[in-house]
């Protein structure tokens, strides 16, 4: 819990979120980069890049007389002229390069108080990677020492404390969780400069997990010194959501441009790489005709406003659900930062526990790495919770969507001489599959039981027509598993063939098919227990479909409200499929699962507020299944399991735990209480 800085999330998407926080010099939102301001020789005034947030040397300007005396007598926003918010470093860094440095933890921390600092740091201990286990522990050591003493010492100050560790993953994520006891208002991860120096990428990627794994939802965290937008896509995917650098000025003054995608150097460019001001004013020709500094000082202004157009990029993936697909091409542009990709498919679960169950965007799949998204490890999930409804199964390769549409018109009923028996369990050809389950098997989710082909985001993906080799593999051992719940299986000869399968017979020509595509009552089951678990449909629906009447678009033809004797019990909701509970259907959904699925336990003091429909503010959920992400439905109910009201999730449980401040349910009203 941060006591100071009032971190709030507005959206999310994997393990990114945009938040915004407050300090005495305004509101800053996250995902942001904090730009180095040198106290001393700033050239560069970064507020015309829109920056909110800057950083800059509290050791620095204590070591030089005539900065202190300023700063002290006029602030450090005065100093540096920024009316902003201001972070401060605390001469750490200077610690790491020199070994050494003459001012203790409790003054740096006493001096950046009285400069006026927003948010100062503790004089953490920068542990190199791959140093020793008992070096990486001793300074660990300090290190939490130290932002245990700068919590006493601060009085308004807002305050980072370090997460440092090495590449010790234990280390990391034991340093994390011990330093958020002293419940710090920032908590950045620290000494990752050299990693990305020697391009470990995958080496950051665990630094960054493990880090992660020991700290709050509810904090704003700051990767220390990452200040190339080569990777801010990747490490925001992580949770981070500021990043700082003095990269800008320190490339451009070896005539380095940034770019989102890598580095160029000027020697050997014959194009300026973008259209920012100095790109479109000045040609390489112009640049290289300049004086060093005039020249660094363009660069510079370029590098700015690169790093700051990746921000608002990344801001925009986030709000559009479609960072990871920004991660995925930002990834690709080094085979190191693949590398980085690749290690993040160990953390798909820690992923998924934050990321929302549904998105403004449809999943685009660029490559294998896409499969190991947590949305894929989330339908394998849900899928365990539909049940055969026949002993018999058919496999089809996939269509246009939705599949339902076409999957029938076009293959079963036009090609039964395609179909091939492909598994058998009984020893028993059966020939009768006019009731069999039908599934469509497709790149990236696998299975996809034709019920479920409008929910999100089975039906909003796209994936190339020529499948990889790692798909194909993918979708054959999800097919293996998958069969093995029913007794016959026959599929369809053009997914034989792309998936390379074995173990086939001809299938007997007396075989009966389906004729019609799925009914909508059984469609809304599947849905049912796809969403809310096994057993969902039927608490919903029952079992007679003659007591169920549904409502169906005019206009696309897709089911809207779903009745029981005039009484609405769910609405499809268009753009994701999802169902959304009304009091009809919140009540059963209540009766069938037990405590605590699906629930949102709030506390006394505002059961009435939730009972008139007003939001759920995390502050007052006192406990909340696990299983819940953002844009899920959920019960909301008090201490005695009472059904109070109903709404979405705005958060994912981890966050509704973690925070204090915000919103955690949008909710639904009961009408007939
Ligand atoms: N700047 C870059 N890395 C670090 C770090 O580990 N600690 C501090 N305080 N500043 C940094
Ligand atoms: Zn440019």
């Amino acid at each position: 819990m941060c006591i100071f800085l009032d971190f709030e999330i507005k959206y999310k998407d994997a393990m990114a979120r945009i938040g915004k926080f407050k300090t005495p010099h305004g509101s800053v939102t996250t995902p942001n980069l904090m730009p180095v301001v040198h106290p001393g020789k700033q050239t560069l005034d970064v507020k015309q890049f829109g920056a909110e947030i800057v950083i800059t040397n509290s050791y620095i300007i204590y070591k030089n007389e005539k900065l202190k005396q300023k700063a002290l007598t006029d602030g450090v926003h005065s100093l540096i002229d920024f009316p902003g918010t201001i972070e401060t470093d605390s001469g750490s860094f200077q610690l790491s390069v020199y070994g050494d440095i003459d001012i203790t933890n409790e003054e740096v921390i006493k001096f950046q108080e009285d400069i006026g600092t927003d948010i100062g740091t503790s004089l953490d201990i920068p542990t190199a990677p791959y140093v020793k286990r008992e070096e990486a522990e001793a300074d660990l050591e300090v290190t939490l020492e130290r932002a245990e003493e700068a919590i006493n010492v601060r009085d308004k100050l807002l305050l980072n404390s370090v997460v440092q560790g090495s590449t010790f993953c234990d280390l990391r994520e034991y340093c994390a969780r011990e330093i958020s006891k002293f419940d710090a208002d920032i908590y950045p991860i620290g000494a990752v400069v050299p990693l990305m120096e020697m391009y470990r990428y995958s080496d950051l990627v665990d630094v960054v997990m493990y880090s992660m794994r020991g700290l709050p939802e509810d904090t704003p965290r700051h990767l220390m010194g990452a200040g190339h937008p080569m990777v801010f896509a990747l490490t925001v995917a992580m949770g981070c959501d500021l990043f700082d650098s003095a990269a800008y000025i320190l490339y451009a003054n070896k005539d380095r441009f940034m770019m989102p995608d890598g580095t160029l150097k000027l020697e050997d460019m014959v194009e300026m790489p973008c259209s920012c001001r100095v790109c479109c004013e000045y040609t390489v020709d112009d640049l290289r005709q300049m004086k060093q500094e005039d020249r660094a000082k363009l660069i510079a202004e370029h590098n700015l406003h690169i790093s700051f157009a990746e921000i608002r990029r990344i801001r925009q993936a986030i709000v559009d659900g479609e960072l990871m697909k920004l991660v995925e091409l930002r990834c690709r542009s080094h085979p190191f930062l693949l590398d980085g990709l690749r290690r993040l498919k160990e953390y798909t679960e820690d992923m998924e526990h934050l990321n929302p169950s549904s998105k403004r965007s449809a999943f685009f799949y660029t490559g294998y790495e896409s499969l190991y998204r947590p949305e894929v490890k989330r339908h394998l999930e849900k899928l365990a919770n539909l049940t055969p409804n026949s002993k018999n199964l058919i496999v089809m390769p996939h269509t246009n969507k939705p599949y339902t549409r076409y999957v029938f018109k076009e293959h079963i009923k036009k090609y039964t001489d395609k179909l091939v028996q492909y598994y058998t369990n009984s020893q028993n050809l059966d020939t009768d599959f006019s009731d069999s389950d039908v599934v469509v098997c497709d790149v990236p989710f696998g299975i996809i039981p034709l019920g479920l082909d409008e929910f999100y985001p089975l039906a909003q993906n796209e994936s190339p027509s020529i499948m990889d080799d790692d798909a194909k593999k993918f979708i054959k051992q999800q097919l293996e598993e998958y069969i093995k719940g029913y007794d016959n299986v026959i599929i369809h000869k053009n997914l034989v063939e792309k998936l390379d399968l074995t173990g086939l017979y001809e299938v007997n020509d007396t075989l009966s098919l389906p004729d019609k595509s799925i009914s909508d009552f059984d469609r809304l089951k599947d849905i049912a227990d796809y969403q809310f678990g096994s057993g969902a449909g039927e608490a919903l629906f029952g079992n007679n479909q003659n007591n169920i009447k549904i409502e169906k678009s005019r206009k696309t033809g897709k089911i809207r409200h779903v009745y029981e004797d005039g009484k609405i019990i769910v609405n499809m909701r268009a753009n994701d499929g999802f169902l959304i509970l009304s009091d009809l259907g919140a009540i059963r959904l209540h009766e069938k699962f037990n405590y605590p699925m699906h629930r949102v336990v709030v506390s006394e003091d505002v059961e009435e507020f939730a009972v008139a429909g007003k939001s759920v503010f995390n502050k007052f959920v006192v406990e909340c299944d696990e299983s819940i992400r953002r844009n899920d439905e959920v019960l909301i109910v008090n201490r005695n399991d009472e059904l109070l009201a109903y709404g979405k999730a705005l958060l994912s449980s981890y966050e509704i735990n973690d925070f204090d401040n915000g919103q955690a349910i949008k909710t639904r009203k009961m009408k007939n209480r």
